[in-house]
């Protein structure tokens, strides 16, 4: 049997952090040997935001390494970086010709990144759902596995090539988005209204995947709850929501089993059980990563063979797409 092509990308501007690996990377490590696996360091996406550019290069190594550490497989999955294969870029201009600016300021994650940052604006971050779009298209996947704030770029790639294939001819495969139930959007341990993310300021934001588990502890304590007692999967209480959300993940338990383990017993030795899982649960992907990461050979032979691989499928989709639209 054939199996679904998925292709997923993730951004190496800086660490990655619980909301990356739980609605993200572990679900792509999860389900490896589900699907034919096509993962993208999308390098050129990071330039959106202002980076040093040593910083960029050490970066991008990096998040391959840690990639690797938490399990993407070579055996079962490609890894490559973005800039690699030059029709991402090429590709994205022809798209960008073929969607509306109406469509583009309905995109709310342009919204809130202009607002964060309104001194660096720039044309790529308005035009960056359309490189994402590109990204997938090449490719032609038939899922992408993300978190639940992609949602709306998904919609927009699902848009861009229905119209494509409708108005030029057929290109492009229209993928699905493979969102899970769980883990789609951890929120922030200091504000569990707003949804973890690495350009967050506070110390207590976030926990990184190689955080030290004495961190980790603190990080834990020191979260968001509330004035309450019992230890139970309740939305309106946001902050202990979000906790027991993580536990529910790494411990594989059911909400039942969980608020069984946890009743008549407070927040402190809930949150000191959590801490104890997610440090277990983080120790041998530190470790790996630790080997991994001082071993630049054997990281760039992968991405290239990575790049290699990929780079004919790209080659194929774009020429026709060129043709299609009249550029050869
Ligand atoms: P990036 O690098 O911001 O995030 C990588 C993945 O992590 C997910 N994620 C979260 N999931 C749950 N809770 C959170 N708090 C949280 N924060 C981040 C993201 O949804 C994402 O799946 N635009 C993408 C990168 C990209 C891409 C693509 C993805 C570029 N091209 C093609 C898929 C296909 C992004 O910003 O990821």
């Amino acid at each position: 049997m054939i199996k679904k092509r998925v292709f997923s990308g993730i951004q190496p501007t800086g660490q990655i952090h619980l909301g990356n690996y739980l609605g993200a990377v572990k679900n792509w490590v999860d389900s490896q040997d589900e699907y034919e696996n096509i993962f993208c360091v999308v390098n050129s996406h990071a330039i959106t935001t202002t980076q040093n550019p040593k910083e960029l290069r050490k970066n991008t190594y990096e998040l391959a390494a840690m990639l690797l550490a938490c399990g993407i497989d070579m055996k079962k999955s490609n890894l490559f970086i973005q800039s690699e294969i030059d029709e991402h870029p090429a590709l994205s201009w022809i798209l960008d010709c073929n969607v509306s600016m109406g469509e583009m300021n309905r995109m709310t994650q342009f919204k809130d990144k202009s607002a964060k940052n309104p001194k660096n604006v720039n044309a790529g971050l308005f035009n960056y759902p359309v490189l994402m779009a590109a990204d997938i298209l090449l490719y032609q996947a038939d899922g992408v596995p993300v978190g639940e704030d992609q949602k709306q770029h998904l919609e927009l790639t699902r848009n861009i090539a229905e119209r494509f294939n409708r108005d030029f001819g057929e290109c492009f495969k229209i993928p699905e988005p493979m969102i899970f139930k769980s883990g789609s959007r951890v929120m922030g341990l200091d504000d569990p209204t707003s949804k973890m993310s690495k350009s967050a300021k506070g110390a207590n934001h976030a926990i990184f995947l190689l955080d030290t588990p004495d961190v980790i502890s603190r990080k834990i304590k020191k979260a968001t709850t509330d004035s309450q007692t019992s230890i139970v999967f309740d939305k309106n209480r946001e902050g202990l929501y979000n906790l027991l959300g993580i536990y529910e993940i790494f411990t594989h338990k059911t909400k039942e089993v969980i608020e069984q383990e946890f009743e008549g017993k407070g927040y402190g030795e809930f949150k000191s059980a959590l801490a104890e899982v997610i440090i277990e649960s983080l120790k041998p992907i530190r470790e790996e990563y630790e080997k991994l990461v001082s071993e630049k050979g054997y990281i760039e032979k992968i991405l290239q063979a990575g790049a290699t691989q990929v780079r004919p499928i790209a080659k194929s989709t774009y020429n026709r797409a060129k043709e299609l639209i009249g550029l050869v």
